[in-house]
């Protein structure tokens, strides 16, 4: 029984979004997620190692198409992620023909940027030939996270960026590199001529605290100083009922400035543990104030996405972070996003 209630896309005139995978395209879920979302991304088949099959072959999977369809035939969007990551890629990518790690020979670094090119093309071309260029009508896609989780944990390293495989064979330019193919192969090569279709991002979690928000800033500075085709910035704001929620104002104010678009890409709020009643309803005023505060940035927001429809299906579903709950019943975290009735 899904109730009636307002759209959480009605409230909001930015896109709202949500991660899904084939299970939540079907049947009481794919309901509720009609009634409140306009934008849908893959939770986890449009990785990069969800592209291979295992002999390393290049193919969609079969969920990602799932998905893509579904959202084509109910007019909503798709928020791609994620092209380039350090995790949940193939360990080939990063060896030799032997198996060996790729050093940083020029010739292995040429191996890897060929490999990092054709990636994103190979993505690019499987979804056109299937779906038209990029901008046609039935053509989903409309946003990337194009890079994911560049920036280090720690303030140790000068340039503030993680130290991955990718960094440690092709240093920072792996990123100036991801935005050039991307921009290339989604908003040129497979593109409606003449338009810009699919806005690019860089993604990274932790923005909201002091150390991390800092030298994603100054990396952001540093891509555009190089004229990187980089579009905006998204902020996956996986937090707790111990985050300020100012924090998450100020983030985006931080931001605001640089003429680039933002984006919420991966919205959580944990209860902590026992999940109580209690609990429920002070995440249904984080909610509540944090849909606030991102309704005030209109302007400047791109999308807000929930990182998950129910709270089973949640990646810390111990910790009930969503708005709704696994009987497709709305929490008081739905009726806070809305900014409707909460208990006191
Ligand atoms: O598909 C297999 C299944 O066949 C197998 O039986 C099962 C056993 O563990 O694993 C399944 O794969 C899991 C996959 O989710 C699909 O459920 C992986 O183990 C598990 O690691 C994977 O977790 C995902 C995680 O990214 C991996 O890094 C989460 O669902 C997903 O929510 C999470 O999302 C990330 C974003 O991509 C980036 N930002 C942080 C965010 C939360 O960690």
């Amino acid at each position: 029984v899904i109730e009636d209630l307002t759209g959480l896309h009605e409230t909001a005139e930015f896109p709202v979004g949500v991660a899904i995978d084939a299970r939540e395209t079907v049947g009481g879920p794919s309901t509720l997620l009609t009634r409140h979302f306009n934008q849908v991304t893959h939770e986890n088949h449009m990785k990069p190692e969800a592209w291979y099959d295992d002999e390393g072959n290049f193919r969609p999977h079969e969920q990602a198409l799932t998905v893509l369809d579904f959202a084509r035939d109910n007019d909503l969007r798709v928020y791609g992620h994620v092209l380039v990551w350090h995790s949940q890629t193939p360990a080939w990518f990063f060896q030799d023909a032997e198996g060996q790690p790729l050093t940083t020979s020029a010739a292995h670094q040429q191996v890897l940027r060929d490999r990092l090119r054709t990636h994103i093309f190979n993505v690019a071309e499987s979804l056109s030939d299937r779906y038209g260029p990029f901008g046609s009508p039935t053509n989903p896609l409309y946003a990337w996270d194009v890079v994911n989780e560049v920036v280090s944990d720690s303030g140790e390293h000068a340039d503030g960026l993680r130290r991955s495989e990718w960094y440690r064979i092709l240093g920072e330019s792996f990123i100036d590199l991801s935005f050039e193919y991307a921009h290339e192969a989604f908003n040129d090569v497979h593109a409606v001529s003449g338009s810009d279709p699919v806005t690019l991002f860089i993604n990274d979690y932790n923005t909201e605290q002091s150390g991390k928000q800092t030298r994603y800033r100054a990396l952001v500075q540093r891509l555009l100083d190089r004229d990187v085709p980089i579009d905006g910035v998204g902020h996956q704001f996986h937090v707790s009922l111990a985050t300020p929620v100012s924090s998450l104002q100020s983030t985006l104010e931080s931001f605001a400035e640089l003429p680039l678009t933002q984006a919420v890409t991966e919205l959580d709020v944990t209860t902590g543990t026992p999940v109580t009643q209690a609990r429920l309803i002070e995440q249904g005023y984080f909610y509540r104030d944090a849909f606030r505060i991102f309704r005030e940035h209109t302007d400047d927001l791109f999308a807000v996405t929930v990182w998950g429809l129910t709270d089973g299906r949640s990646w810390r579903s111990a910790n009930a972070p969503l708005l709704f709950d696994d009987n497709l019943r709305a929490k008081p975290a739905y009726h806070g996003a809305v900014d409707g009735e909460l208990p006191a």
